[in-house]
């Protein structure tokens, strides 16, 4: 069986998806939960992007263990020092460096020639080696590229000591004959001096089509992301192309080192952390992947799972949902079960967690594997508070106009404000807008259900804009408005903190 490295750019050109930006502690919490997935790479960021960039990549190089850790650089020196100075912490570390070589791009955006292009692509991947061993090159736009160049720059670059090179769909134009017929091309020219990488982008809906049809031509890298996000319609999905490998090694004769049974963990968080819900019928991770409407399917599955089911729900980590806790469950229990879980908690997150988790008992009887991942993630993901919410209560009704009563501290002081709205939100949020006299326009707001049942935990994500800085904030109460009040208050903070 050949080996396929999974290269994961959730944290790159995933938070490229509109709206989906990360802080640094949420990409460190997402490169975590990449490990335990056991990815052979982690593309961690762009580090002369932006400083919060700069440090995701320092800190995950730094903290988290196992998987290479990559930052792209385009090829200019300035950009290739930044990135070698985020990782330089990095036990095992990867620069990624690109130029664009379809003459669309060399002519209208970048102005310089083929041969230019060439120059600066080969000079750039030496620098890079100069500082680290292990140095990957993209041709951007390679599909839209002439054949024979584009073979030229690939050589060249490997000669440089480029020991991966990637070749990016990056418009999402190409077919999987195609693609397959150009990776063959570029095997037989540069045979194994170089990993033949792939990073098909889905514009077309083909993102995993094409880059298993590399696979099946001689690559042995696909750069791919959780639930498929990334820019425009987004890149090939991690679950979908690593599943169908799985599934059909009899037809790929290939595999990767991915721990499957984190699959589903992996998509809940990164759902949770971009605020991007997983469409009901995505393959593998969609809310119906598993579910069996049909009379005549469900009776074969009584019969025998394998008539309609080629994967197996416990295969990606899904398990029936299972009573874990509930009220009478003590410290330990709680931490047995959070390690079970995969999460690592500092004693004071520790502290936290089980805080409220003593409180969601006091509302909800049953507690679900999936209340303690919201409970727990939610407060790893907070902001420092400088704004945070003392009380609520609400009146409404058919013949009464909805009035929220909040009290807030903000910084060391205590206001409190009533306000009138069109619904219970609505009010809530105009209170706590005169409170904090905030100028933030808000973006999105989108409420989800934890599990079933009426004292579900609610979860709200709000999405916040003020002077072009968008974030993110969420929040988990069995009180929906509750949990609206918090997911607020959440994007306050980390709005205050932005700006800072
Ligand atoms: O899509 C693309 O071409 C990219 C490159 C930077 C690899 O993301
Ligand atoms: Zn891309």
């Amino acid at each position: 069986m050949r080996k396929i490295r999974i290269f994961d750019t959730t944290l790159r050109d995933g938070e490229q998806s509109p709206g989906a930006s990360m802080n640094v502690e949420e990409k460190v919490q997402v490169a975590r939960q990449l490990a335990n997935l056991r990815v052979d790479i982690i593309e961690a960021g762009f580090a002369i992007s932006s400083p919060g960039d700069f440090e995701a990549i320092q800190r995950i190089g730094g903290e988290v263990e196992g998987p290479v850790v990559c930052s792209l650089a385009r090829a200019k020196e300035e950009d290739i020092k930044r990135a070698w100075e985020a990782l330089k912490a990095a036990p095992r570390r990867r620069i990624h460096t690109f130029h664009s070589t379809s003459d669309i791009h060399l002519q209208y955006q970048f102005k310089v020639s083929r041969e230019e292009a060439l120059r600066r692509s080969v000079a750039m991947v030496e620098l890079a080696r100069g500082l680290v061993e292990d140095v990957e090159f993209s041709p951007m736009d390679a599909t839209r590229t002439e054949v024979p160049y584009l073979l030229e720059v690939i050589e060249a670059v490997v000669k440089a000591g480029a020991s991966t090179v990637n070749i990016p769909d990056t418009v999402g134009y190409t077919t999987p004959s195609e693609f397959g017929e150009l990776i063959r091309a570029i095997k037989t020219r540069i045979g194994d001096s170089a990993v033949i990488s792939v990073h098909c982008h889905n514009d077309l809906g083909l993102a995993v089509a094409n880059s298993l049809a590399a696979i099946a031509n001689g690559a042995g890298q696909v750069e791919c992301t959780v639930n498929g996000i990334g820019e425009r319609a987004g890149n090939c999905s991690m679950e979908e192309v690593v599943m169908a490998l799985r599934t059909r090694k009899d037809f790929f004769n290939a595999s990767t080192d991915i721990n499957t049974k984190e699959i589903v963990r992996t998509s809940r968080l990164v759902s949770k952390i971009t605020g991007i819900n997983v469409q009901p019928n995505k393959a593998i991770v969609g809310a119906n992947a598993f579910a069996h409407e049909s009379g005549i399917h469900q009776d074969g599955l009584l019969k025998e799972k394998t008539t309609y089911e080629i994967i197996r729900p416990e295969d990606i980590g899904l398990k029936s949902t299972q009573l874990v806790m509930g009220k009478h469950s003590g410290r330990h229990a709680f931490k047995a079960r959070l390690k079970e879980l995969g999460f690592s908690l500092s004693q004071e997150e520790m502290e936290n967690a089980f805080e409220r988790f003593k409180r969601l008992a006091d509302q909800k009887k049953d507690i679900f594997d999936e209340d303690l991942e919201t409970l727990v993630s939610e407060s790893k993901a907070r902001a420092p508070e400088y704004y945070s919410l003392i009380d609520l209560s609400m009146t409404s009704g058919v013949n009464q106009k909805p009035t929220a009563m909040v009290k807030m501290k903000v910084g060391d002081r205590i206001f409190d404000r009533m306000e009138h709205g069109d619904g219970p939100v609505d009010a809530t949020y105009k209170a706590i807008v005169a409170i904090v006299e905030a100028k933030s326009t808000l973006r999105r707001f989108e409420v989800k259900s934890i599990t079933g049942g009426t004292d579900a935990l609610g979860e709200v994500t709000v999405t916040l804009e003020e002077d072009g800085v968008v974030v993110r904030g969420n929040g988990a109460d069995t009180d929906i408005i509750v949990a609206a009040a918090k997911a607020y208050i959440d994007a306050l903070n980390k709005l205050a903190v932005r700006k800072r």
